[in-house]
């Protein structure tokens, strides 16, 4: 084989990049002679992958459930990764700021449109008896998404929209998480206490969430948008892709989601409880949570009709 001037020139730049580390490039070039070739199942850790999941019963459709929440989280990570890089950045520009937060709402779209994967795609006798060996456990529980909420947005507006007024001007994290949106819908319908799916999860995450919470003070999404130019801040895309982020996070989502507790939970006169033990019915459609994460990008009638249909329809 012929040692071309192209391959002396990379030789001589990997000996500057090691010497630059004080190490010795023949030893890697040894490293290179032994080492196995990269396979595809390897690299993507299809067997272990392959291994994560663990029925709690026998019923074939729990596999379905277990898998699709997965999906579920892998697209949260990948979100979060969108999230972390835009927050780390100084001065974010207006095409990165657009491309990412796209990035984000593609994210959140495949997960709309998959939803039915859950809504339609169980059998739904199989579902009531299996979800009964996953008691107190719920999606409630996923980490991952609180994280993507305390990434987008101010703390203030996660909080319950009747404390938003008085907490307004609390500079607490700690302070506003005793009141966020979330615990009220993990009380017990009958006796009002705390659901022990919010408590386990309470001991888990809550302080993950508090010390996100102080770190996001001035790196969430929305407060990236406001370091942007004032005339990016006009910009119709920019606000376009913030307003579809809203939607997709805070209305389609929840709402796909809540069609599958509508097939699964819901009877004619009394609805099944769920088995994070929640008022789901109040507590999961979006009109009644009033979610929004960038307020001053909605109009009144946009906040006061959200969940409505229309709202979907704005951007169309
Ligand atoms: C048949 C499928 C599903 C049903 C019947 C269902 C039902 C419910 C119910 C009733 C709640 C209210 C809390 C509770 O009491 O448990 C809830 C919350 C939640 N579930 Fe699901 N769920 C399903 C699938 C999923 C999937 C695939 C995910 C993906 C991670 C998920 C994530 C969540 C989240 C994040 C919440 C909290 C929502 C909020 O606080 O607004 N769920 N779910």
């Amino acid at each position: 084989m012929e040692i071309t001037p192209d391959i002396v020139e990379k030789l001589e730049k990997l000996n500057e990049k090691y010497a630059a580390l004080g190490q010795d490039l023949s030893s890697y070039l040894d490293g290179l002679l032994y080492a196995d070739s990269v396979k595809y199942w390897d690299y993507i850790q299809v067997d272990t992958l392959l291994s994560l999941q663990k029925p709690k019963t026998s019923f074939p459709d729990e596999v379905i459930f277990i898998v699709y929440h997965q999906i579920t989280e892998l697209y949260f990570r990948l979100a979060l990764c969108e999230f972390e890089q835009l927050g780390a950045q100084n001065a974010v520009n207006k095409a990165f700021f657009i491309e990412r937060v796209n990035r984000i709402n593609r994210y959140f779209e495949a997960l709309i449109k998959s939803f039915e994967i859950m809504v339609t795609g169980m059998d739904k006798e199989q579902f009531l008896k299996f979800r009964m060996s996953l008691l107190p456990a719920s999606g409630f529980q996923s980490g991952q998404y609180r994280f993507i909420e305390i990434y987008s947005t101010d703390f203030i507006n996660l909080v319950h929209k009747d404390k938003r007024e008085a907490l307004k001007s609390s500079n607490s994290i700690r302070e506003m998480y005793e009141h966020i949106y979330w615990k009220e819908g993990a009380t017990e319908v009958g006796s009002g206490k705390k659901t022990l799916t919010l408590e386990q999860f309470e001991q888990r995450y809550q302080e993950e969430f508090i010390i996100l919470g102080e770190k996001c003070i001035h790196t969430n999404l929305w407060q990236v948008f406001k370091r942007l130019p004032e005339e990016d801040q006009k910009d119709e895309k920019v606000i376009n892709v913030l307003r579809q982020n809203d939607i997709n996070v805070n209305i389609n989502w929840p709402l796909a989601h809540y069609k599958s507790a509508v097939r699964y939970l819901e009877r004619p006169n009394d609805d099944i409880a769920a088995t994070g033990g929640t008022n789901w019915q109040k507590y999961l459609p979006p009109r009644f949570q009033k979610r929004i994460f960038y307020p001053e990008l909605w109009s009144s009638n946009e906040k006061e009709d959200w969940g409505k249909a229309w709202v979907m329809d704005a951007l169309a």
